[in-house]
């Protein structure tokens, strides 16, 4: 039997809720494919906070790093400020473990309807490759004169050419094993160092793989196009945040943001990979019972497949794709009145009969 250690973070909200359900999804995976997935679960979030005031404890990171990757739910709770809750937790995972590709496919399943007009599955299947590590998601900066007219706040935004040179080429690779298509989200007209930098530095990785289609678009303009013509994109690059913005929005367009999975990668392996839903904690619906569990289960799959479980995977999409095509169980998100729990179970259970 094939062991993997998992450390799990179920975090706040309705990450408590998915979280648990994607588990239940992997394990039956795991026993139908033979591995077992050794969970440590960790409680740490916002609650934590409150009580330590910190998210995590000192040693949490020496912790993750003796295991084989990370699962997380998600965090944020409403009376923590969102940058603490960031800041103290996903983005230490994030950095510390060089996890610096944040993949981010995007599918229109079958029996799902996109609030776009008259778009087919085969329209919505991209990938979003977001730059996790550094961009506009920088401590440097400050605030001065903070409560007067002379108020002021600075901002620091870092590209750097290993950092930019390293996502870049993994987008470029992964294009070539799809369509060969790949679009670089950029906005060199209006920020004018590190935009023009990210476009050298794309014409000098696409330069090198003359066997892909290579375009880049303002970011402005291709949110439009991605809302417009879906179909003409396969893998897009981008910026920390502009991945993060074009990925909820390339989620909208595939259904639901409950849908969309997320793996925070370290390709070279040397550090755990960390995978988790796109979403958030969801307090508007968090203790419902309503959450759609999907996202989890799929990032469950990216999860398996960076195990080498790449079967298990493809077992577990499959079942997600049989089950929303035949009308099965779907959440209030997608139209259904089906519990997180009833979606899981459905799935789980089709593991069962094989
Ligand atoms: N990676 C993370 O942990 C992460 C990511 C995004 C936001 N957050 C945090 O989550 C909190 C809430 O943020 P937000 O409201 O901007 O984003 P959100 O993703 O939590 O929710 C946005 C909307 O989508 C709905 N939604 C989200 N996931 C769903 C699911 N699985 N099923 C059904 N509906 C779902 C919510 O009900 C809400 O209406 C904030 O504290 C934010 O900082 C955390």
């Amino acid at each position: 039997m094939r062991r993997h250690r998992i450390a799990v973070i179920p975090g706040d909200g309705i990450g408590r809720e998915v979280t648990p359900a994607a588990l239940e999804v992997l394990e039956a995976a795991g026993r139908a494919h033979g591995f077992e997935l050794e969970t440590t679960e960790h409680p740490w979030g916002c609650d934590y906070f409150v009580e330590h005031h910190r998210m995590m404890p000192p040693d949490a990171l020496d912790t993750l790093s003796t295991t084989d990757a990370i699962f997380l739910g998600a965090v944020g709770r409403p009376d923590v400020p969102d940058h603490i809750s960031l800041w103290g937790l996903l983005i230490p995972i994030r950095r510390t473990f060089r996890q610096y590709v944040n993949l981010r496919p995007v599918r229109l399943w079958p029996g799902i309807p996109s609030p776009l007009k008259d778009v087919t599955p085969e329209q919505v299947d991209m990938v979003i490759i977001r730059e996790n590590n550094e961009g506009e998601y920088s401590e440097i900066g400050g605030r001065l004169h903070q409560g007067t007219d002379d108020e002021l706040a600075v901002q620091e935004a870092i590209f750097t050419r290993r950092g930019t040179d390293r996502i870049i080429e993994y987008a470029c690779q992964l294009a070539a094993t799809r369509s060969g298509r790949i679009c670089s989200a950029t906005k060199s007209n209006g920020i004018i160092h590190t935009m023009p930098f990210w476009d050298e530095r794309f014409a000098h990785a696409t330069a090198r793989h003359p066997e892909l289609k290579a375009e880049q678009v303002l970011i402005d303009a291709l949110a439009a196009m991605v809302v417009l013509d879906p179909g003409r994109f396969d893998v897009i690059v981008g910026s920390n945040l502009f991945g993060d913005i074009l990925s909820d929005l390339a989620a909208a367009v595939a259904g639901s943001i409950g849908i969309a999975p997320s793996g925070n990668l370290n390709p070279e392996r040397e550090c755990p990979s960390m995978f988790e839903p796109v979403h958030g904690s969801a307090p508007d619906i968090a203790g419902q019972g309503i959450a759609n569990p999907i996202g989890a289960i799929w990032s469950g799959a990216q999860m398996l497949e960076h195990l080498g479980e790449a079967e298990a995977a493809a077992a577990v999409l499959d079942a997600i794709e049989r089950m929303l095509a035949d009308d099965g169980p779907r959440t209030r998100d997608l139209g259904g009145t089906a519990t997180t729990a009833e979606v899981a179970s459905a799935l789980a259970g089709s593991f069962r009969i094989a």
